[in-house]
């Protein structure tokens, strides 16, 4: 169907803080993309199929700029543990296991099934440093009806065998050999580029992976100051770059021209700041893992101010949970910890803000996604709220928040991309 008409309690961001909220309205799809938001239905929609959503909350799907499809499968443990040990004892030994393709198969279809099921409809995604389940995980990801972006990891240093790449020559020849297998394959899903961090990345790689940028074009995603402990051992690593976001910049993978997110940025030096809002990195904060691996937390206040883009990320299994309304509640959380322990001129984020940031503010990087303004691409949740106890005497905005909050996938009735209805599952 490519033309119809949702009716119901509509809700989306415009910017950082304005909330449109509209009652009993009308959202109408023409050709996978929104035609706008109505109180009263134009004469030329009249004659569109009309999906019936009334008493319904209808809002943008919802983005989340990092996450890992092969931890997954141990999600919640090790959390005693902060990043470095958890890497060693938990994350490395796990993605080792993707070599192995009936492996991979079982994992990435619990992982797909469980983002199918929930409210995130856009997905930026590190796979592994193994070509073939890495194609396996984007052909299970076009098939579940989500628009992702997806990348095969690289790392040739400072991991354990079999996990870690024999050369720099061998990352890169794997990565033209993964990028020329997906080449036209999908139409949701697409490449990019996945240095996973400079502690696993050698200057060879890193230079390699730079001119592989200037061929293809594509963007990039990577980890920055994350963990105090792994900061110093990139400047250990790295004497000659000014900061961490340096190492990056010094390799052109650290966006200008470069479409680029980073997750964490929790801790950058006033040189690093000024690199991200010169590059107009994405910064994709993930707050549940910042809490798990206890990395501190990230100045959103200080990047949202400064017009650095900002959008939230699950980071599994750092964080335990894919929701990026979660992600929301906790980024609402972890900024009145900030303000109440750090800064007392960095103001928590309100709901609004968190709203922006777990739809609109991700969405961008992927083009005129997360919002329902005329042209935006048409991915929508429909969210049953009714079933929630408690008051039902809201307004949208209060609805919003208790969404945020208590909603879980039993209160989602239907989730479109692009227009085209995506299947819950079972
Ligand atoms: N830095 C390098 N690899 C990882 C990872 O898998 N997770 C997190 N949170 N940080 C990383
Ligand atoms: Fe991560």
């Amino acid at each position: 169907m490519e033309k119809f008409v949702l009716k119901g309690d509509i809700c989306y961001s415009t910017d950082t803080r304005t909330l449109q909220t509209a009652e009993a309205a009308y959202l109408v799809c023409v050709d996978g993309k929104s035609a706008g938001v109505f109180e009263t239905l134009p004469e030329q929609y009249q004659d569109l199929p009309l999906i019936d959503c009334s008493g319904q909350l209808i809002m943008p799907g919802l983005v989340d700029l990092h996450v890992h499809a092969p931890q997954f499968a141990f999600r919640s443990l090790g959390m005693d543990l902060e990043l470095i040990d958890w890497l060693n004892t938990h994350t490395f030994p796990e993605e080792s296991k993707y070599a192995d393709m009936a492996y991979a198969f079982s994992a990435y279809l619990a992982f797909v099934g469980d983002i199918q099921r929930g409210p995130n409809t856009r997905s930026v995604i590190f796979a592994t440093r193994h070509v073939p389940a890495t194609v396996l995980l984007m052909d299970l990801l076009e098939e579940s009806g989500l628009s992702c972006m997806v990348g095969k990891v690289n790392m040739d240093r400072h991991a354990p065998e079999p996990l870690v790449e024999t050369s720099a020559a061998q990352s890169l020849a794997d990565t033209r050999t993964w990028l020329s297998e997906v080449a036209g394959r999908y139409s949701r899903v697409s490449p990019i580029l996945t240095p996973r961090f400079i502690p696993s990345c050698t200057d060879e790689l890193m230079a390699g992976l730079g001119e592989i940028h200037r061929e293809f074009g594509l963007p990039v995603q990577s980890h920055l100051s994350e963990n105090k402990s792994e900061i110093d051992w990139v400047g250990a690593l790295r004497p000659e770059a000014e900061s961490y976001g340096h190492a990056y910049y010094r390799n052109g993978l650290f966006g200008g021209d470069v479409p680029t997110v980073m997750a964490h940025c929790v801790w950058p030096t006033a040189e690093e700041f000024a690199l991200i809002k010169q590059q107009q990195i994405r910064v994709a904060h993930c707050p549940q893992s910042n809490i798990n691996l206890s990395s501190g937390i990230a100045p959103i206040r200080r990047y949202l101010d400064a017009g650095v883009p900002v959008g939230l990320g699950s980071d599994v299994a750092g964080g335990a949970n894919t929701s990026i309304f979660r992600a929301m509640s906790d980024a609402i959380g972890v900024s009145k910890l900030y303000w109440r322990l750090i800064d007392q001129d960095a103001a928590p984020l309100t709901l609004e803000e968190a709203f922006y940031l777990g739809t609109l503010g991700g969405g961008r990087f992927f083009g005129e996604v997360g919002s329902f303004a005329p042209g935006f691409e048409f991915d929508a949740l429909v969210i049953d709220d009714r079933s929630i106890p408690g008051r039902r005497d809201l307004e949208i905005a209060d609805r919003l928040a208790r969404v945020v909050y208590l909603s879980d996938e039993r209160h989602i009735v239907r989730k479109f991309v692009q227009g085209a209805a995506v299947a819950l599952g079972t």
